[in-house]
């Protein structure tokens, strides 16, 4: 039933990348996500767990709704609650899929599940036998299978391939094999399981080594035809295996691997960037195949090469990722008909309140800034996805510093429900005065733990964005903001996080938290 020649492409962002710290994202962002997964051409979207939290249960819901062509998978231990949750919320999908998981190493059988081996493989093949009565497509996962002894490893798979499940998964859930050991587990399946023809054989590497993408295309040469990935490389502890690195290689390399996938390249930047968008996670400019120097040419000799023949230095061409480098694409004269169009071609929906003020943003900005790219568009819309209700709006400041001068901030901040308070500070620098003065006017004393500013794009007219970290309560908050003006950019991120802080206050409990961890 395999096809030899095609890799199934498993997205996991919105599951295995979600779950990892500071990756949380909306409803309204993991349908986005979702929706630029399928542009992309993904074959499965694990939109998440279902029965960690009444959240992830209704995105998984939402997701099914949303997205017609991609199969869309459920996560479930091998526990009968969590498979009939998983059940109910992929009903409404087009081709749902439950993916039920329990570790088989030796390590966790004695350490975490205190089971036997007899235990487990029972439990296994329950699990599946319980998810076929919601779906016929299966998945199961031996979860830390690279530690798992290679003849326990082949009992399990061949039993719950036996049972029914459709897709035998053999992660490397703690990012600790190599390429060569976890090619030859693989191998071993495909050779010493006498069913291994009845189910497709997938993997699911962890990059704590740095190998993910390494041992995921090892794996495939080996036999494994699905690969499990997310966007960006996102996941637990150092991620996962990079999506767009894992199918570029592919690929790329297709005279070494021989095999093909179904996904629309040229849909690579925008997925990357959505997701870099929504989650805050920025991706760095040296990251394979999305990063910003990614096809950057410094070196003059490669200057020169590329000048004379694009393939003396560059071994993919950037518009077969869909990149389209600074490209031009607004003015102050563009109207909110062309703004949406072009949030819509990079993957963005916003409804109408929040495209009106990132609308009157970019006018804003384009009578500040001549030139206008697509990073600038997406840094503007970056606030808007992430904010907060606006309980402080920030409505004017001004600051002083200077050489042998106390930096002062004088800031005027809008209070629901109170209207406008004006209060000011000293500091060590200019940025801390401000936020001296927001604390001062909201009554709640943050600490900054994390700051950072870059250049969105190339000038000296280039929006700076700031992205921050507050702390407060123990309970830490991201703020981001972009302006031309660097101060401004770090008070209204500023204010931006201690929103999202006082939303956490109110509700008086933790934004995503999870009452199931793995
Ligand atoms: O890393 C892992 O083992 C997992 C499983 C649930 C597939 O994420
Ligand atoms: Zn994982």
């Amino acid at each position: 039933m395999t096809d030899m020649k095609r890799v199934t492409i498993f997205d996991t962002t919105l599951r295995d990348g979600e779950q990892a710290p500071g990756c949380s994202m909306t409803l309204e962002e993991k349908i986005m996500v979702a929706q630029q997964l399928e542009r992309l051409g993904v074959d499965v979207i694990e939109a998440g767990f279902p029965i960690a939290s009444p959240g992830d249960f209704e995105s998984v819901r939402e997701v099914c709704k949303a997205v017609r062509g991609p199969v869309v998978a459920g996560l479930a231990r091998c526990v009968k609650a969590d498979i009939d949750r998983a059940g109910e919320a992929i009903a409404g999908a087009a081709r749902g899929r439950i993916h039920v998981f329990l570790a088989t190493s030796p390590i966790h059988r004695e350490h975490k599940l205190k089971m036997s081996r007899g235990k487990v493989l029972a439990r296994a093949v329950e699990g599946v036998k319980t998810a076929l009565a919601y779906t016929e497509d299966v998945e199961f996962s031996a979860e830390d299978a690279a530690r798992t002894e290679p003849d326990f490893l082949s009992e399990v798979v061949e039993a719950v391939i036996e049972a029914g499940a459709t897709t035998v998964n053999v992660p490397d859930t703690v990012g600790y094999a190599v390429p060569e050991q976890y090619a030859e587990m693989v191998a071993a399946l495909m050779r010493d399981v006498p069913n291994v023809d009845k189910a497709v054989i997938s993997v699911h590497c962890h990059n704590d080594l740095g190998m993910a993408v390494a041992n995921s295309l090892a794996a495939v040469r080996a036999g494994a035809r699905q690969v499990e990935c997310t966007i960006n490389g996102l996941g637990e502890r150092a991620g996962n295996c990079a999506l767009e690195e894992v199918v570029m290689a592919l690929r790329t390399r297709a005279d070494v691997y021989g095999v093909e996938t179904g996904i629309s390249t040229a849909q690579i930047m925008n997925a990357s960037r959505l997701v870099s968008t929504v989650t805050g996670v920025r991706v760095p400019p040296n990251k394979a195949v999305v990063g910003r120097n990614a096809f950057a040419h410094e070196a003059g000799i490669h200057q020169d090469g590329i000048l004379k023949e694009t393939t003396t230095y560059e071994i993919m061409r950037p518009e077969d990722v869909g990149l389209e480098r600074n490209k031009l694409v607004m003015g102050k004269h563009s109207g909110r008909h062309a703004f949406r169009e072009r949030l819509e071609e990079l993957g963005i929906h916003l409804d109408d309140e929040r495209l009106d003020r990132a609308f009157a943003q970019f006018k804003v900005l384009a009578d500040k800034k001549k030139d206008i790219y697509d990073e600038d568009i997406e840094a503007l819309v970056r606030e808007e996805v992430e904010a907060a209700p606006e309980t402080f709006k920030l409505v004017s400041f001004h600051v002083t510093s200077g050489v042998n001068v106390t930096p002062t901030a004088t800031v005027t901040v809008e209070v629901a429900g109170e209207g406008m308070k004006t209060d000011a500070a000293i500091g060590d620098g200019p940025i801390d005065a401000v936020c001296r003065a927001v604390d001062r006017i909201t009554g709640i004393p943050c600490q900054l733990e994390d700051y950072n500013i870059r250049a969105i794009t190339v000038g000296k007219d280039a929006m700076g964005e700031v992205s921050l970290e507050i702390r407060s309560n123990g309970r830490r908050e991201r703020g981001r903001a972009a302006k031309t003006d660097i101060v401004e950019a770090s008070v209204v991120a500023y204010v931006s996080a201690v929103n999202q802080l006082y939303q956490w206050i109110s509700a008086g409990r933790p934004k995503g938290e999870k009452p199931h961890g793995m």
